[in-house]
């Protein structure tokens, strides 16, 4: 069995999701494990296209989560080496250390011979990204862990009245389904950022302004919802305007950066319905909406020196 994790694009809700505001993100191809080992005399993970070779003797976070997962892990297992393929950059805002986390926790229990429920896997992977970002909303972790759509509050999924029919309720926090891909493009601006600085930055307004900050993540709330709505009914002029609002809120709270405005202006003149920043910003990548426009978006990111990352099938709808 090929043991995988997703990556994700969140949609709307990023950093309102900290603060008990609903979110939605869709999973995306994320990574997959090439070969294990055992028999080492430390557990190690080489990821070849991050350039990424650490060990449970790194003196960093890869390093640091990696002994949390072995602390923590519930059974005996010894070291192993894995070897990692995965298909998103990583530190760009598409979930790279939650589909690590939750990979390596896949991993383990192979190696441990032992077979673990997702919400365990989940679980183990939210103690790993609290050893990458401090306060992890537990987001990621969920869609590392089940992939597809995530309509995803931390404080609890049964206020979502009129979701009901759509998604599944897969735990006490997530609701799910499966959907046709939208026609969404994701670059990559390349501008490095820290998920763990945007989120402290975040926070500082949050205590600084409360009253200000609140009404803004309310508003956010109001995206993801109205947003969640209109991707279900395939509106995408809907969509499109959700995805500006949510980005305008973003850049009030400081976590938009002038290439990503570069981004979102090539990918609105190249026919987009609407374009954000997605993840925690401050660099990283964007997602456009841009029905029939996709491979347009795309050539005026690839002119303009940014990578596209994925951009989906216009013939798959
Ligand atoms: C990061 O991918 C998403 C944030 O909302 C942080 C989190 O939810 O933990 C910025």
């Amino acid at each position: 069995m090929t043991l995988e994790s997703f990556g994700k694009v969140i949609l709307f809700g990023e950093h309102a999701a900290v603060y008990g505001r609903a979110s939605l993100a869709l999973g995306l191809p994320g990574m997959r494990l090439v070969s294990l080992a055992t028999g080492s005399a430390e557990t190690r993970v080489r990821v070849r296209p991050w350039n990424l070779d650490e060990s449970t003797r790194s003196e960093n976070a890869v390093g640091r989560s990696l002994q949390t997962l072995l602390a923590r892990f519930p059974g005996k297992s010894g070291h192993f080496e894995a070897e990692v393929e995965a298909f998103i950059p990583p530190s760009a805002g598409l979930g790279s250390s939650a589909a690590l986390s939750v990979l390596l926790a896949r991993t383990l229990a192979k190696h441990a011979n032992t077979i673990l429920e997702n919400e365990t896997v989940r679980r183990l992977a939210h103690e790993m990204e609290t050893v990458f970002h401090g306060t992890p909303s537990g987001l990621d972790d969920t869609v590392a862990t089940y992939g597809g759509l995530c309509l995803f509050r931390r404080t609890g999924w049964t206020e979502f009245p009129g979701f009901a029919k759509d998604f599944k309720a897969v735990t006490d926090t997530c609701l799910r389904s499966d959907i046709p891909t939208p026609p969404l493009v994701i670059g990559n601006s390349l501008v490095p950022r820290s998920t763990k600085t945007l989120v402290a930055a975040v926070r500082k307004e949050v205590e600084s302004h409360p009253e200000r900050a609140e009404g803004r993540l309310d508003a956010v709330e109001r995206c993801t919802f109205e947003g969640a709505r209109a991707l279900l009914r395939k509106d995408w002029n809907a969509l499109g305007k959700q995805f500006d609002r949510n980005h305008a809120i973003l850049r009030e709270f400081g976590c938009s950066h002038p290439t990503l405005e570069t981004m979102i202006d090539l990918a609105r003149k190249a026919g987009a319905k609407g374009a954000k920043l997605t993840g925690a910003g401050g660099g990283g990548c964007v997602v456009a909406l841009a029905p029939g426009r996709e491979a347009d978006v795309a050539e005026s990111w690839s002119s303009g020196g940014f990578d596209v990352v994925f951009m989906a099938n216009p013939d798959k709808g």
